[in-house]
């Protein structure tokens, strides 16, 4: 299994390099791109670099349109955009595809895989809402950074697992980050 994971300058870096390394470690081909300001929200948030996020997924260049995530020939997966901030929101809204990671995604929807945007924002003006209907529309899961509390979390890493669980969830991956309700 594939699937690529873009990361932009939202809060919630350790979102993003939770999935990675989640995905990672349950066998899954990672491919990451980041943001100049996903890497520098990474570093200020969690004292990560890109050096440690490539030990678990291979790294593309967010400036690099000839990497293989610009192509639909490329079999992906799916891809997740996590966090996702306003800003790429509203470039993944209009298709605009001047980098890599918008492109990827755009990329995603047209081969009609599976893409999931983790939205970071509050509150949200009708510009931002409008934009995840529009991405909702054409076959995005948004999924906004809302991490439960039924599951009664203890710490940080237990919200942050919830969310990257429910994550592997939209994309069919079998995990156990978080106890299921019923069960
Ligand atoms: C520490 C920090 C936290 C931020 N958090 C958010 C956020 O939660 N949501 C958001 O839309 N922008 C946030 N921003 C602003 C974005 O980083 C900024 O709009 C940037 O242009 C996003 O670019 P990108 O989408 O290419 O990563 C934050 C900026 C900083 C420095």
């Amino acid at each position: 299994m594939r699937i690529a994971v873009g990361v932009t300058g939202a809060s919630g870096a350790i979102y993003g390099y939770t999935l990675i390394k989640t995905l990672h470690d349950l066998g899954v081909e990672v491919h990451a791109v980041y943001t100049d300001m996903g890497r520098k929200v990474l570093a200020y948030e969690c004292e990560y670099s890109l050096e440690d996020i490539a030990k678990y997924a291979v790294v593309h260049d967010n400036a690099d349109l000839f990497a293989p995530l610009a192509s639909g020939s490329f079999k992906m997966n799916g891809m997740v955009v996590v966090p996702c901030s306003m800003h790429t929101l509203g470039a993944l809204a209009t298709a605009s595809g001047r980098d890599l990671l918008t492109r990827a995604a755009d990329v995603t929807l047209k081969e009609g895989r599976k893409l999931v945007v983790v939205a970071r924002e509050t509150p949200m003006t009708s510009i931002h809402l409008e934009n995840m209907l529009k991405l909702s529309q054409a076959g995005a899961v948004i999924m906004p950074a809302a991490p439960g509390f039924y599951h009664k979390p203890k710490s940080v890493e237990d919200m942050v697992a919830f969310m990257a669980g429910k994550i592997l969830d939209m994309l069919d991956i079998e995990h156990m980050l978080f106890k299921r309700w019923g069960n």
